[in-house]
């Protein structure tokens, strides 16, 4: 079986980082050199995956320019032999293909419905196969950026499951910002999910593991979001729709982020500060600059 289709939901408002997403997405601001979803795209174009949906929304017109094909562009960098920035835009290449569809705000509501909403409107797009799930504001930054999704994939299919998450441990305090899963049997770098849960309170929390934004999931997920009421702030969440794939008896596999693989949830301005000092940091032109110039500014205050 080939997996080869992603859907990247892209149409929540980014209520937290405003007002830097009062006219512009979350999604396309910029960690380092490159807008956010870019790195989402280059990891899954990174494990084979050639088939992009992006779920968007009001206010997200520029993330269709930003993946447009420019072959202008790229035949003004071609004859300057500027292949570094060509390596900059790798999804510019054949058999890479992007899809829109709009996630439209309910009437009566001031919000999209959620993040299970937005995934339901993949359907169409993804026919009957397994597909995956990857949110656009979101970066795993890893030594092999090819390694998670490929093991989630394997996994996947391996166990015949109908949904498998990707799943990362965060502190105690923290729990209540993510879904949480509850463990099943022995935990090795794979286990089963006995349950999910989205944001619960420190005190009733299952456990420490994190969903950490990317998902394989059967499109069977479509029948449990039809019947997944809408849960915290009225939102339906994907996190609800996989609890009912669970409660039919379906296998719901967790793959672990490996130490060297680390997750950016650019949802608020610590999370975005923190994500682009590390890349800035990590610049192949200007990291060691950029040291420097911490270092100084650090003794300076
Ligand atoms: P978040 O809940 O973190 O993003 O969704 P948000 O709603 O934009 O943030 P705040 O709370 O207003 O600050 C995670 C990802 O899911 C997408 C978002 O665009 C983001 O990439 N999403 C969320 C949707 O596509 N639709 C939704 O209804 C909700």
């Amino acid at each position: 079986m080939t997996i080869d289709k992603v859907v990247i939901p892209v149409a929540g408002l980014g209520t937290r980082l405003l007002p830097a997403t009062k006219s512009q997405p979350k999604e396309m601001l910029p960690i380092g050199r490159k807008p956010i979803v870019q790195y989402v795209v280059e990891e899954m174009i990174a494990q084979g995956l050639r088939k992009f949906l992006f779920i968007t929304g009001r206010n997200k017109r520029s993330i269709e320019d930003h993946f447009d094909r420019d072959p202008e562009l790229v035949n003004r960098l071609a004859e300057a032999g500027d292949q570094d920035a060509l390596d900059e835009i790798p999804y510019e290449q054949e058999g890479v293909e992007f899809f829109y569809t709009r996630q439209s705000i309910p009437a009566g509501r001031s919000a999209p419905a959620g993040l299970g909403a937005a995934v339901g409107l993949a359907e169409e797009f993804v026919g009957r196969e397994p597909f995956v799930v990857a949110l656009g504001d979101t970066i795993i930054r890893s030594g092999n950026h090819a390694g998670l999704v490929k093991r989630m994939i394997a996994a996947h299919v391996k166990h015949n499951a109908a949904c498998t998450i990707a799943v990362f441990e965060v502190e105690p305090d923290q729990v209540s910002r993510y879904g949480i899963v509850a463990p099943r049997g022995r935990i090795g770098s794979e286990f089963d999910a006995r349950d999910v849960v989205e944001k619960p309170a420190a005190a009733d929390a299952p456990s420490r593991f994190a969903i950490a934004a990317r998902y394989v999931l059967h499109p069977d997920i479509f029948d449990a979001i039809r019947v997944t009421p809408p849960g915290v702030h009225g939102e339906v969440w994907l996190t609800d729709a996989i609890r009912i794939l669970i409660k039919q008896g379906r296998t719901v596999r967790c793959v672990r982020l490996k130490p060297d693989e680390v997750r950016y949830d650019i949802g608020n301005p610590e999370s975005y500060f923190q994500a682009f000092v590390d890349f800035a940091l990590a610049d192949r032109r200007y990291g060691y600059l950029i040291r420097q110039y911490i270092q100084k500014r650090l003794r300076e205050i």
